[in-house]
């Protein structure tokens, strides 16, 4: 994986009606059965066909294949969740293979069945998988106008060194600047871009910065889940600046805003 890749992939919902050939799918499955999560967290991925299952998505057009993921309840699974189901995301673009992240707009009920959720599981998310399609659907434009998806917000709003009253600008930001770049080029649920992060020379730390009104109960924090993402783009993208760290959960108590959660630290190693 790499930050190629990163900046490569985009929400495919229009699909060609063209099968993905079985030896990709092997691919795809043997990725799925070794892809891990963040804090020791599980994360089981199932593949659906969707004319066997009956799953589907009214925002989706000429996909036929879904892959779905859950977890058991517990600490830090939506940000398990979210490390781990991006870095098969990225993969899938790897092989050429459109996804989008989809946590709202799919029939719910029946992809919880396919998967055979049980009380104590949540599944946050699904993505279809194929070949995109030449043309959007006007659907889909319209969709992407409406959540500015292809625009982030400015990395001086994200991002801030030492502590939340001075912003990081991305020339002032070092070995850092890479890793960042890739967290802001993350996909969020409705292009929220709930990461922030406060920056030390030695170590990053990441908070959420909650959307209101936003908590579901079938998805859980899906806004924890974005920060999965931001962790794995971060990850990713210090491995290849030759950055050596791992992430470890240790508050440091700088004063952050009341809508405002502390998630995990990256901290270097020497
Ligand atoms: C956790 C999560 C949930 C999402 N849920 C949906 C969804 O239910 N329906 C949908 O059409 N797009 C969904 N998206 C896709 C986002 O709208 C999309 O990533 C964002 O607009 C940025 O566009 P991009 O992925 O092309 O960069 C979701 C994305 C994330 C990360």
């Amino acid at each position: 994986m790499n930050t190629e890749i990163i900046r490569n992939r985009k929400s495919v919902r229009t699909y060609k009606e063209q099968a993905i050939p079985e030896k990709i799918l092997d691919q795809v499955r043997d990725y799925l059965e070794q892809d891990t999560g963040l804090f020791e967290v599980s994360i089981a991925f199932s593949i659906l066909n969707a004319r066997e299952t009956g799953v589907s998505s009214p925002v989706i057009l000429g996909a036929d294949t879904y892959v779905a993921g859950k977890y058991k309840k517990q600490k830090n699974a939506e940000l398990s969740f979210g490390y781990a189901f991006e870095k098969f995301i990225l993969y899938a673009t790897s092989l050429g293979l459109g996804t989008v992240w989809l946590a709202a707009t799919i029939d719910r009920k029946a992809f919880e069945k396919a998967v055979h959720l049980k009380d104590d599981e949540v599944m946050p998310a699904v993505t279809p998988l194929g070949y995109a399609a030449e043309k959007r659907s006007i659907r889909e434009n319209m969709m992407r106008k409406g959540m500015k998806s292809d625009s982030r917000r400015p990395f001086e709003e994200l991002f801030f060194y030492e502590n939340f009253q001075n912003p990081l600008r991305e020339s002032d930001a070092g070995i850092w600047q890479l890793p960042l770049e890739m967290v802001r080029l993350a996909p969020s649920a409705t292009n929220k871009q709930p990461w922030r992060v406060v920056a030390e020379k030695d170590q990053v730390h990441f908070y959420e910065r909650k959307t209101k009104g936003y908590a579901k109960e079938a998805t859980g924090d899906i806004q924890k889940v974005d920060l999965g993402i931001a962790l794995c783009h971060f990850e990713i993208a210090a491995e290849e600046s030759g950055l050596k760290g791992k992430f470890i959960q240790s508050d440091s108590g700088i004063t952050a805003a009341e809508d405002t959660e502390y998630i995990a630290t990256y901290r270097l190693e020497r």
